[in-house]
């Protein structure tokens, strides 16, 4: 046996390689096999890639996705989403296991947001509530009073009585867009989403141009020249919905590309076109990087090896539970 040779067996019996190439892996037929051994849930954001959408037992946006992580009786959640995601399962479950098939999976926009920059801009006005994107670290929670998402955000801040004042952060193109819809003049933290900022508005107004019979419709992560042009604006789950209850054939749409898959499944019928963005790419749309390194690949392995799994340290995470916790409450 040559030395590699041995090596290998040696990483195998140690479990850490398996028989046959990965490219010759059952992956869907290995990870199925897994859930069930293991009694794991597979949770997944629409802007994952296509087959960890299939092979997801529930797909959402992030209010959904933490609805379903608080009640959910598996052993292990395995988050197909972004960090802040499973930090956020993890939060609301501190005894189940909590997998990230890709613990490089961060957020632009949670990293815009510095906690020790935020404290800062926090105390320096103590008579504001604090409202939280849950696009954010554990660390931004501990300082919150709400947790918001995309799709119950108004319902949140509407909460709060007109007089009192308030901070929002880390989103300023979403928190424009809430004072906008509530009429509040909330302190907007001065953090943005790469994939909502990458849109080209003068791209866009020529697809219009080439499909005047289509609708824009966009994710409120999107900056306010862009949403200015929008007929609809809502959460990834918002566009599903308004794209299956409209009458409009044709939409163009702003927001990450992954939200493509699940469309297309619930509206076969329509034409839908990703907005374009000012650089080109492959596919001309925008893509989150964070959340395109989870593969079905990694995916499997984390299942197998149960690891990355996802830690957050007890008192931190007691304290980012209530903002969390007050959200879901309102959101029923
Ligand atoms: P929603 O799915 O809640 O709309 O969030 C979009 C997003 O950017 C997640 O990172
Ligand atoms: Fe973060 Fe934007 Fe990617 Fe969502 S799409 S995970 S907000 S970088």
């Amino acid at each position: 046996m040559s030395t590699i040779e041995q090596a290998k067996t040696n990483l195998f019996s140690k479990g850490f390689l398996e028989v046959g190439t990965p490219e010759k892996m059952d992956y869907v037929a290995e990870i199925n096999k897994l859930k069930k051994e293991k009694n794991a849930v597979i949770l997944a954001h629409y802007y994952q890639e296509e087959a960890i959408q299939d092979i997801a037992d529930f797909v959402g946006d992030s209010l959904a996705l933490a609805q379903e992580a608080a009640k959910t009786d598996a052993d292990i959640i395995v988050f197909a989403g972004v960090h802040f995601m499973a930090e956020t399962a993890k939060i609301l479950n501190p005894k189940k296991k909590v997998l990230l098939p890709d613990l490089k999976a961060g957020c632009s926009l949670a990293d815009s947001c510095p906690p020790e920059d935020f404290k800062a801009f926090v105390d320096t006005h103590p008579d504001h509530k604090v409202v939280t994107y849950i696009n954010c670290s554990a660390e931004i929670k501990t300082l919150s009073d709400v947790v918001c998402t995309s799709s119950n955000a108004v319902k949140i801040i509407n909460s709060f009585p007109k007089n009192q004042k308030l901070i929002f952060a880390p989103d300023k193109n979403l928190g424009d867009y809430l004072n906008k819809e509530t009429g509040r003049d909330m302190l907007l933290w001065d953090g943005a989403c790469m994939v909502h900022e990458a849109f080209s508005i003068e791209k866009l107004l020529d697809t219009h141009k080439e499909h005047p019979d289509a609708e824009i419709i966009a994710h409120p992560e999107s900056p306010s020249h862009i949403l200015k042009t929008a007929s609809y604006i809502g959460s990834t789950a918002g566009l599903l919905r308004y794209a299956r209850e409209s009458k409009k054939e044709k939409f163009i749409v702003a927001t990450e590309a992954g939200i493509l898959h699940e469309m297309i499944k619930q509206v076969p019928e329509k034409t839908l076109i990703p907005a374009p963005i000012e650089e080109d790419n492959s596919c001309a749309c925008s893509e989150c990087a964070y959340m395109k390194l989870n593969t079905m690949k990694k995916l499997y392995t984390c299942m197998k090896y149960e690891l990355p799994d996802i830690e957050v340290a007890d008192d931190m995470a007691a304290k980012a539970l209530l903002p969390i916790e007050k959200m879901l409450e309102l959101s029923k």
